[in-house]
């Protein structure tokens, strides 16, 4: 299985997968990065990887519709199986979305429903889940529609909120699930333990 990781900052649930690859826990080849910010860590570790990458943005395409073609065009490319977006801060277009369909996870760093959908990324989500007074957080992993965070859910972690969490100490705790839940996710479905819809 050919995965495409689109991503769009530190890349460190892009790095968890491609080194359960290495280790071959995950059997699964990372096949192509994609991201729309040149700068991002998710780039930087993909040269490292000697992994091929794109970037590919509204200043590589200024028309969205065009950008939707480039990305599903780098996807298919690269023969891309499953599509992983780790930290991609934006929505995927139609062409992508059929092209793929039933074929692409995101990973929440909150137990959606709860804590998800537009301007809920990053640090925020965390500060939201302390200021409702929620005692449990965690991390999930869902299939992608064309609405943020509101794709069937796969898979989740969980992890206690603590009294005197800030949102960084939150962050951390939540990340380290992500990590584990992401790997474990994707050899769910590469063994056929989690079933995803028929295309
Ligand atoms: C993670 O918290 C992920 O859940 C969210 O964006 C963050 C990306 O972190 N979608 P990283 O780039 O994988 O380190």
């Amino acid at each position: 299985m050919n995965i495409g990781f689109l991503a769009s900052g530190r890349g460190s649930n892009m790095q968890s997968v491609i080194d359960a690859c290495a280790s071959e826990r995950l059997h699964a080849r990372p096949c192509v990065v994609i991201s729309n910010n040149s700068q991002s860590g998710a780039i930087e570790r993909a040269k490292n990887e000697n992994m091929p990458y794109r970037h590919l943005s509204s200043v590589t395409h200024p028309d969205p519709a065009h950008l939707d073609c480039a990305i599903r065009d780098a996807l298919v490319q690269y023969q891309t199986d499953l599509v992983v977006l780790a930290g991609y801060m934006k929505k995927l277009g139609p062409q992508t979305l059929s092209r793929f369909g039933g074929r692409i996870v995101n990973i929440h760093p909150a137990l959606l429903p709860n804590f998800g959908g537009a301007g809920m990324y990053g640090i925020r989500v965390h500060r939201a889940v302390l200021a409702s007074g929620a005692t449990e957080s965690g991390a999930t992993v869902h299939l992608v529609n064309a609405e943020y965070d509101q794709g069937p859910v796969l898979a989740q972690r969980r992890v206690p909120v603590l009294p005197d969490d800030s949102p960084e100490s939150l962050a951390r705790r939540v990340l380290e699930q992500e990590h584990l839940l992401l790997v474990e996710t994707l050899e769910g479905i590469i063994r056929g333990r989690i079933i995803l819809p028929k295309p």
